[in-house]
């Protein structure tokens, strides 16, 4: 779907079907010269989500279609979001081929016009998600173009930049949708290098087992030692246009398919482990933002890629290897192996780049779903302005974020009794997504760090209109993209 922008000062184009957008109890507001075939319009009830399509009598619509916004008091950038989502999936269901929104005034509780544009932006091509890259024949969407009218110049800037965000998120769910056999590590790397290729200021360099090796990466090699697909180290690095206003990394999971290794995971829903490279994905779409995007930090981004299985070259519970950082680690557990391959990137992201700060981002534990379900994203941070940044920026894009805490106790418990560190605590400590973070937290000496466990969040969300369902959410992107935004 091709999306542009205009003004609400300009007529709308012709088209198939005009959205326009009604408060609960108050009248839609139309186009000047967009009369509707029915007076029915008077009673619309503005609910939110409430949805009514009518002919056009006059004006360069065949139909309009009202889209409730729910009592004004109520009203949240989240709900825009989905508003304008849903007058693209009403659009496609009436087989439309194009469709303008209307956006007349900034209303009150949003900060300007600009974040307008970018909720509706982003919701409107997000909403466009379908997951047929790997269908023989999928039917071909109705829906060609969308133009969103909003109030002025900064509503569209705004949603040039929403347009962005939601590229890079469907850009990041279709990585996440990609089954095991078509998406391994070697083709993360290819990906990413894709990226680097299309943008001047990406470069990119793809670290392989002779490399690994080299550097001492032995926690990531082991992981990757009962699989027949060769493991990838990523390093993509953005460099803004001006100076920089300093140098973060954002690290991520990339699992491409997770066995569990010998100590094998049952076979029910096993195949949700295809998406257990979605930190990874994240980080690689943050990029793809970043290439349409104006930042003045250094970003970095490293995905350790690797599959977890369990040939008879694998690594056995019991095993010792040692991390790139020296520091020997007791596998007691293969099927903990996200700690595992991040570990050797966060000792790669600390002694090779040295950043302010680091964001990591991984589906690391089971038990994060357990304590925080679908919608948020568990937070371990070593300082309170960052959790508090990544908070508020996950209230933002509604891409949740909640703190959970990680003491020098938990630290402590996973030191080891044959090596310096076991990859798994005791059982009876509990706080299992703790125990994940108090692992890697032995692996980034003292640069400031958050660890994001998306393992919840990643996939299985509640439908919200524009992401949400059993497929991949894309999570991570716009959340990264916002406290890019916020500290700049
Ligand atoms: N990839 C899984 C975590 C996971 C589980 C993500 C369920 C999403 C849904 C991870 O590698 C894993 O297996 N973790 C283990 C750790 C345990 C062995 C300490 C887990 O959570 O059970
Ligand atoms: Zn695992
Ligand atoms: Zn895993």
């Amino acid at each position: 779907m091709k999306i542009s922008f205009k003004t609400t000062s300009q007529a709308p184009t012709t088209c198939d079907l005009l959205a326009c957008f009604a408060y609960e109890g108050k009248k839609p507001q139309l186009p000047a010269g967009v009369r509707l075939a029915s007076k029915a319009a008077g009673s619309f009830s503005g609910e939110f989500r409430a949805l009514r399509v009518h002919d056009a009598s006059a004006g360069p619509a065949e139909r309009v279609l009202l889209v409730g916004l729910g009592k004004k008091d109520d009203l949240t950038v989240e709900r825009l979001r989905r508003a304008a989502a849903l007058a693209v999936k009403q659009a496609e269901s009436e087989r439309c081929a194009k469709l303008a929104q209307w956006w007349p005034g900034v209303p009150a509780s949003v900060a300007s016009a600009a974040q307008l544009g970018t909720a509706v932006a982003e919701a409107a091509v997000m909403a466009t998600y379908r997951n047929d890259a790997h269908k023989s024949k999928p039917p071909a969407p109705k829906l060609k173009s969308t133009v969103l009218h909003g109030p002025d110049a900064d509503f569209r800037r705004g949603a040039k930049r929403g347009e962005a965000l939601g590229e890079a998120n469907l850009f990041t769910r279709d990585l996440q949708n990609a089954p095991g056999n078509k998406l391994r590590p070697r083709d993360m790397a290819t990906t990413a290098q894709r990226l680097a290729r299309g943008s001047e200021r990406i470069s990119c360099k793809v670290l392989t087992p002779a490399a690994m090796k080299e550097l001492g990466m032995g926690a990531l090699l082991s992981v990757a030692a009962g699989s027949s697909e060769p493991p990838r180290l990523i390093h993509l690095t953005y460099k803004p246009r001006g100076r920089s206003k300093g140098c973060l990394a954002f690290v991520g999971k990339g699992l491409t398919f997770d066995a569990g290794g010998i100590s094998l995971k049952p076979a029910a829903r096993m195949w949700d482990m295809k998406f257990d490279m979605s930190g990874g994905a994240a980080v690689l779409g943050a990029f793809h933002a970043l290439a349409k995007l104006d930042v003045p930090f250094e970003v970095h981004g490293v995905v350790p890629s690797s599959e977890n299985m369990p040939d008879a070259s694998a690594t056995k519970p019991g095993d010792v290897v040692t991390a790139m950082n020296g520091k020997t680690i007791e596998v007691l557990n293969t099927d903990a192996e996200g700690r595992l391959i991040l570990c050797d990137a966060l000792a790669y992201t600390v002694k090779k780049i040295k950043p302010d700060t680091i964001i990591d981002l991984a589906t690391l534990t089971g038990a994060v779903v357990m304590a925080l379900g679908h919608e948020l994203s568990g937070c371990f941070a070593t300082s309170t302005e960052l959790r508090d940044d990544l908070i508020a920026a996950g209230e933002a894009t509604q891409e949740l974020v909640w703190p959970l805490p990680l003491l020098d106790l938990h630290k402590d418990a996973m030191k080891g009794d044959t090596a310096d560190l076991k990859n798994i605590g005791s059982s009876d400590l509990g706080a299992g997504s703790t125990q994940g973070a108090a692992f890697l937290a032995h692996f980034v000496e003292d640069v400031e760090w958050a660890h994001l466990d998306i393992a919840g969040t990643a996939w299985g969300g509640r439908d919200r209109d524009y992401t949400g369902g059993s497929q991949g959410s894309g999570v991570g992107v716009r959340l990264l993209m916002e406290y890019l935004a916020r500290r700049s």
